[in-house]
């Protein structure tokens, strides 16, 4: 693989009408025509609008958004599953959309990986076969190929189940095979559709663990689709919202919790346990300039409300000092004004009474 692709993406204001000869209707979308009326005046189907999003290299971009939102048309673009109607796709600055069949064919194999939510494994091969499958069509050596798919079966956490087929395996060891197959081929760029929906939320929040564990090693910038806040918050270095085709909000973690663009966003935050997303230094009280600094129990920035509440437990009446990212004292934060923020997006009497209860 060349050193200069290293799977950063841009997409430029992308747009996808479903429908023959949806660019006749692009300049009526770009005026402002809704999907509705796309929909009723004209039968089209307004698959996404104006997408742009920056995915630095190396980074998990989650795409959320209820069905039927966009997000697998979204992802079926960066490998080109789906032709845009308008708009440019760059991976490592090259434009997806242009390339002719030779070179997509090459981009596919050399430079994507998929992960599907339904395994879409080979029945007819196992374990070793399925994951090895990729290197051969790409031609590399047979023993070179099995070597490789040896380490990412280990890697995954299937070693010993290489012979084993796939009706003989859970769909969570299914799902890791599915993911030992995508890492195998090596390209800078991982597509995740759904990837984790059908597991049960042990297995699925076991398969999280995996895969942050595994990107700390392989950094690849990683587009990962998923329904669930609680996933997004925990993979995605970046999140973008989708309703109707369009990004309604894009940001980190804290963003989107802290600061909900709309009703649509805030809906889906609601029911997300803050303790563990939010960080401290959104809670915290800064430090004034030359105010004293006490002695006593520190903790990151980046701490989740709930480390640091588990830090003061022993002394609710104290404080915590806020560490910044040299280590130095930026903030404060006391006990209440953790309780505050945990429970900041539940209904007002019921604030206040949790509020009283540490009072
Ligand atoms: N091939 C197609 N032809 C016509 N309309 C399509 C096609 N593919 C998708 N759509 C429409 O585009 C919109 C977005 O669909 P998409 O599958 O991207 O949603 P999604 O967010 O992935 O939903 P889900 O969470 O259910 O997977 C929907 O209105 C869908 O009906
Ligand atoms: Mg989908």
């Amino acid at each position: 693989m060349a050193d200069n692709h290293f799977g950063g993406i841009k997409i430029r204001h992308l747009y996808k009408i479903f429908g023959p000869n949806g660019q006749a209707y692009i300049d009526a979308v770009k005026n402002g025509l809704t999907k509705a009326e796309l929909n009723r005046e004209h039968g089209r189907i307004l698959g996404l609008r104006d997408i742009n999003i920056e995915i630095p290299s190396g980074c998990i971009q989650v795409i959320m958004g209820l069905s039927g939102s966009g997000k697998s048309t979204l992802i079926r673009h960066i490998n080109r599953l789906i032709d845009p109607t308008a708009g440019e796709v760059l991976v490592d600055g090259v434009d997806v959309v242009k390339m002719n069949d030779v070179q997509l064919r090459d981009f596919r194999r050399r430079e994507t990986a998929m992960v599907f939510q339904k395994f879409a494994l080979l029945p007819h091969r196992n374990v070793l076969e399925n994951t090895v499958f990729g290197l051969e069509v790409q031609g590399m050596d047979r023993s070179k190929a099995v070597n490789v798919a040896m380490r990412w079966i280990e890697r995954v956490g299937l070693g010993g189940f290489e012979q084993k087929y796939p009706n003989q395996l859970s769909g969570g060891m299914q799902q890791r095979v599915g993911l030992a197959r995508a890492l195998a081929n090596d390209a800078p760029v991982l597509l995740m559709d759904e990837a984790y929906s059908a597991l049960d939320p042990l297995i699925r929040t076991d398969m999280q663990t995996v895969l942050l564990d595994i990107q700390k090693e392989i950094k690849k910038t990683i587009v990962f689709i998923t329904h669930d806040l609680d996933e997004a918050l925990r993979l995605g270095d970046q999140i973008a919202i989708l309703r109707d085709g369009e990004v309604i909000q894009q940001g980190t973690s804290q963003d989107i919790v802290l600061r909900p663009a709309d009703e649509y966003v805030a809906n889906f935050v609601k029911e997300v346990n803050r303790g563990r997303v939010v960080q401290v230094e959104a809670v915290m009280s800064p430090l004034r300039a030359g105010a004293p600094v006490h002695g006593g129990m520190t903790i990151e920035a980046h701490a989740t409300i709930e480390e640091a509440i588990r830090l003061l437990a022993s002394s609710p009446e104290g404080e915590v000092t806020v560490l910044g990212a040299s280590a130095q004292p930026v903030g404060t934060v006391t006990f209440r004004q953790l309780a505050c923020a945990m429970v900041n997006s539940q209904p007002h009497d019921e604030r206040e009474a949790a509020i009283a209860l540490v009072r």
